[in-house]
Order: structure tokens, then C-alpha cells, then sequence
């Protein structure tokens, strides 16, 4: 037996981790710049979660939804403590995929109506309609087309010829938006407030102006956090860089700290529209006591160790670092992120030598993805990591750049 081959394995077999560090059996460390699947904001071996989940174990994981459990209220409470006073019904699901599939769900209940619209370029999740909505499944021949799917065009300014006509509420790129005629107004945008495929990070004001459009078209904005979400831009979620509240918030990734944990949450009006109509939704691991308290104990550790704050600080000591270099590498053709959701790209002319580059910088340790369609390498570190373990990044980066 041996795992179906659907995704390319590094020859690498892991024992353990500690902060920002990763150990394999050979005894080799890597600094995981990527935080597993950009899930373990806190690091490896972070002492309170794990007792938290071992306190757990000795409790109860799952008891069915129709139950309720005090860890359930624990974990309402801490996601409330960090939101605004509008967003106040949730679920707590596993993965951003199934909270993605539950969001667009609500979507459609709440407003009647078929289409949604997403940005070009953005990865929206595995299941069948959320993979449909993604750039890697738009061309999937094997797949069921999701109906009614508006695709804008991606915020990648550093492609984009008309980027200098941005700002005061301007966004060329969202002009399919502004000649939308009713018939083809959409149930929801799906709003990521910085692309995680390319790390593209839309100018401000974008997020403000998609919240408009999306009130015109009588359709809510989804604000879909899985990754942005918790702390990565350096504020508890995306949506806050923009002034703005989101109809639906989906959650995902970090709020499990690596534990599989994610919540969709929305205001009463969209509850009281949506779920007549919805019925029932029952999944076997949701609202589990497990989730509540994971999600508690994460959100409370992000709080209590200022995480959110040195996500910010961090990711401004890796933008410069990676600015310097560009300074002195014209290969790089952009730099950009915000907070700890940082990408480096490569002009077309290098885009070939990046994949090699990364698997180079694996080799010295350093754990680290080129994401092929945008040719930009992904950073997106435990909020956890130290400054001299981003200079040890950099310090390699510029010499795989240089060899
Ligand atoms: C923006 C975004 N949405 C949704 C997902 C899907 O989340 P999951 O893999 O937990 O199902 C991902 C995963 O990478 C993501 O990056």
C-alpha cells in the first residue's frame, strides 16, 4: 500500500517540530516558511494547545449535532470576542473546503439566487463546486461545471497594464461588475482579501468596492478567509484592512492551530433568510466539543501571546529583507503580502528556473512553495517565527537566487 500519487512528495520523512522548526529522521532541520499547510500559526509543539487537546481526549471529542457542550460555547465565545457584533450566528465545520461548499449554500438559500462571482486565479477549495470555482478546476475536463459562475478578473497588478487607473474607488479589473445586467446578478462575491494563490494583494478600497456591488445586486459578500483569516495580514481577518463587514465569514486553516477546524459564520438577517429555505444541515463532525475547544484554545493563544500584532511585524521584516533583494536581483519581478502572507515573484524570463530554485532552497532547509500559475514563491510562516530565523530565509534565498 502506498498513498495515491496525487500530489508530489518531497523525499523527506518528518519526526517532530518545535516553534517555526521542522526535524526529520536523518536528524535535518527545516524552517517550515509555510506552516504545514499554512494551518500551524502557532507553531510546532505549542504547549497549551497540546494540553488543551490532551485535556480533550480525556473528555469528549464528538457527540453528535443535536447536543450541545460547554467547549461548543467556549469556542462561540472567543470567535465572538474577535468579531464584529453583526457577525453572530456560526458553525463549526473541519476543513475551509466544507465551509466554503456551506457559505456559497447559504448564499444561494438566503437570496434565491444562482450565480456567484469570483476573482480569476483564486483557489477556493477540493469539493466538486468549490474546485469548480477555482482556477486549477475551470479547465478540468473530468469536472461538473458549477452554473452561473462570473469570473473578475484577478487583482495581479504587477500584470495588470491597467493598475495605474486604480484607486478612489476605481478597479478596472472589476469592471465585468459594472455592466452586469439583472438577469445575471449573482447570489454572492466571493471576496478573498488576498489571493493566496499568487499572494495578490488587491489595493485598498477593492474589498469596500465588491461590498458595494454586492449590496446593488441585492447578493452577499463572502468574506472567504481560510487563509487570510486569524492573524496572516496582521490583522485578525482580511476583511479589516477595508472598513467593511462581510454578509459570511468563512474561516479555516489557522483556527485549528493543525487541528482540523473551521466555522462559517453570518449575521441573524442572513440566518433567518437562509435557513427555511436550507433545512437541515447536519455533517458528523460539526459543532463537535472537539472543534469548540481547539478553536477556543487557538484564538485565545493568538490573543494572549500578541501573535496577531507580530504577524504584522514579521511580515514587514520579511517584505524589507525580500525588497533589499530584489534591490539587487532583477530576476524578481515583484514583492508583496501583507503581514505574514508574503510572495516574491519572478519575471517571465525566470519563471522557468523557479521551481528548481524552490526544490534548491528544500535542500538547505527551508520549506517554501513556487506557485506555477503566478510564478511567485509563497511564504506564509508560523506567526511564531523569530527574526533571525527570517534572516536565515534570506540569507538562502539570495543565494539560491545568486547560484
Ligand atoms: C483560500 C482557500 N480556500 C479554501 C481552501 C480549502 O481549504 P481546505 O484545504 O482546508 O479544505 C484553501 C486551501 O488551501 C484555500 O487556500
Amino acid at each position: 500500500m502506498r498513498l495515491w500519487n496525487t500530489n508530489p512528495v518531497h523525499g523527506i520523512r518528518l519526526t517532530g517540530g518545535k516553534g517555526s522548526t521542522l526535524y526529520d529522521e536523518q536528524g535535518r532541520t527545516y524552517i517550515d516558511m509555510l506552516s504545514g499547510t499554512w494551518c500551524n500559526v502557532l507553531g510546532y509543539g505549542h504547549l497549551r494547545l497540546r494540553r488543551a487537546v490532551e485535556e480533550q481526549a480525556r473528555g469528549l471529542f464528538q457527540t453528535g449535532a443535536a447536543f450541545g457542550t460547554r467547549q461548543i460555547e467556549e469556542g462561540l465565545g472567543e470567535l465572538a470576542s474577535i468579531l464584529p457584533p453583526e457577525l453572530e450566528r456560526a458553525v463549526f465545520l473541519n476543513s475551509g473546503s466544507e465551509a466554503v461548499e456551506l457559505a456559497l449554500k447559504m448564499a444561494h438559500a438566503a437570496t434565491g439566487k444562482a450565480g456567484v462571482a469570483v476573482a480569476e486565479k483564486g483557489y477556493y477549495g477540493g469539493t466538486v463546486y468549490a474546485l469548480s470555482l477555482s482556477e486549477v478546476g475551470r479547465s478540468a475536463s473530468y469536472l461538473p461545471k458549477a452554473g452561473n459562475v462570473l469570473r473578475v478578473m484577478a487583482p495581479h497588478c504587477a500584470r495588470c497594464p491597467r493598475s495605474t487607473e486604480c484607486g478612489e474607488g476605481e478597479f478596472p479589473c472589476l469592471n465585468v461588475l459594472e455592466e452586469l445586467p439583472p438577469q445575471d446578478w449573482p447570489a454572492a462575491i466571493l471576496y478573498e482579501p488576498l489571493l493566496g494563490g499568487g499572494i495578490l494583494v488587491p489595493p485598498i478600497g477593492y474589498g469596500a468596492r465588491l461590498k458595494e456591488f454586492a449590496r446593488s445586486f441585492g447578493a452577499l459578500l463572502i468574506s472567504e478567509e481560510v487563509t487570510t483569516g486569524m492573524g496572516r495580514t496582521g490583522k485578525w481577518f482580511g476583511y479589516q484592512h477595508e472598513n467593511i463587514v462581510p454578509d459570511i465569514l468563512v474561516v479555516g486553516k489557522a483556527i485549528g492551530g493543525g487541528l482540523p477546524v473551521s466555522a462559517v459564520v453570518t449575521t441573524k438577517e442572513v440566518e433567518e433568510r437562509a435557513v427555511p429555505v436550507l433545512g437541515r444541515h447536519v455533517q458528523s463532525h460539526q459543532n463537535t466539543p472537539f472543534s469548540g475547544r481547539v478553536a477556543a484554545e487557538v484564538i485565545g493563544a493568538i490573543r494572549d501571546e500578541g501573535l496577531v500584532e507580530r504577524s504584522e511585524e514579521m511580515g514587514e521584516y520579511l517584505l524589507s529583507g525580500l525588497r533589499d533583494i530584489q534591490d539587487r536581483f532583477p530576476c524578481i519581478l515583484e514583492v508583496r503580502g501583507r503581514g505574514l502572507m508574503v510572495g516574491a515573484e519572478l519575471t517571465p524570463e525566470d519563471a522557468p528556473r523557479g521551481a528548481g530554485m524552490s526544490k534548491r532552497l528544500v535542500e538547505k532547509g527551508f520549506l517554501q512553495d513556487f506557485h506555477q500559475l503566478t510564478s511567485t514563491f509563497r511564504l506564509y510562516p508560523p506567526f511564531v517565527i523569530t527574526k533571525d530565523e527570517i534572516e536565515n530565509f534570506l540569507e538562502a534565498f539570495e543565494n539560491v537566487l545568486a547560484e
